[in-house]
């Protein structure tokens, strides 16, 4: 995505930011559109998130989860997005484990189509959100250092902000143990680093990981407690890094892993303001697709 496309995008999402202030959080501009948001896979904050938005813009809104769906009754994928979008829907919002999932519907049906998450590949509107969380701090994108922390391996959250930090002028390097990072990591312009207290007191901001057990990650280091005490982000850990560093996480942690419970939950944590501009960024993203000619 351009950066001109990205700047828009963060923009528009400001005056949406502005009213999930209102005591009336809700303006026109998708009535009368209808939006399917197929969730193939697990989700809350951004299943939750997109369906907020959606009605916060006035949108009729169209739920479906893959488990209790005829999928479980072997229709496939274009079959089942072909006949909800018979139902005369404009957009369909896709969370799938399969990577590319949402680009092959996008050339099935008419109907626009938002990535929420495929497989190991891309979290479009998790890195909107994560880089509008930060302009919001910095006020600017361009120089900042960000060090996405964990399971860069399975993380499509890694890969959209690596894509969409670069592309807006940032710095970005990963720091994980070897086997959770990709070979050739290099080449998407980031700096790698295996020992965490190395990278962190030249970063402005922290974006840390889950460890992708359901991925299977869990075979690629020794334990949990390991880890922890290896990449875990814990406050002694910060204070020896001296500075302040922004803490960022995509959710859902898991306390005491990669993130100690007192850094999540501490005055440089940012977590829960993601979750909330989560809401503005998928408005602006969702009126800007639904409002074009
Ligand atoms: C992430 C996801 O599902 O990609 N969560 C999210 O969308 N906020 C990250 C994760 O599952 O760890």
């Amino acid at each position: 995505m351009p950066k001109e496309d990205i700047q828009l995008i963060l923009d528009t999402a400001v005056s949406f930011r502005e009213v999930l202030e209102r005591p009336i959080k809700k303006v026109p501009p998708l009535q009368g559109k209808t939006i399917a948001n197929l969730f193939f896979e697990s989700s809350t904050r951004t299943r939750l998130s997109f369906e907020l938005a959606e009605r916060r813009l006035s949108a009729d809104v169209l739920g479906f989860q893959a488990a209790g769906s005829s999928v479980s009754k072997g229709e496939t994928l274009k079959d089942t997005a072909r006949n909800i979008e018979a139902m005369k829907i404009d957009m369909v919002v896709m969370r799938h484990a399969a990577s590319g999932a949402p680009h092959y519907l996008s050339t099935v049906i008419e109907s626009a189509v938002i990535n929420a998450g495929d497989g190991g590949h891309e979290h479009p509107t998790q890195a909107l959100l994560d880089m509008y969380t930060l302009r919001e701090k910095f006020n600017k994108l361009q120089d900042l250092h960000i060090c996405i922390v964990g399971d860069i391996s399975h993380s499509r959250v890694a890969r959209s902000n690596i894509y969409g930090l670069k592309t807006m002028g940032a710095k970005v390097s990963v720091c994980g143990p070897a086997t959770l990072i990709p070979r050739d990591v290099e080449r998407l312009g980031v700096d790698v680093y295996h020992h965490i207290d190395d990278v962190l007191p030249k970063v402005d901001a922290l974006n840390i990981l889950r460890i992708q057990l359901e991925r299977d990650a869990g075979r690629l280091f020794p334990s949990i407690r390991e880890y922890h005490n290896y990449y875990g982000i814990t406050r002694q850990r910060l204070d020896k890094a001296g500075g302040e560093v922004v803490i960022m996480h995509p959710g859902p942690i898991n306390r005491d892993v990669e993130i100690s419970a007192d850094v999540a939950d501490g005055e440089n944590s940012v977590i829960l303001q993601q979750v909330l501009n989560g809401v503005a960024v998928r408005m602006a993203v969702l009126y800007l697709l639904g409002t074009r000619n």
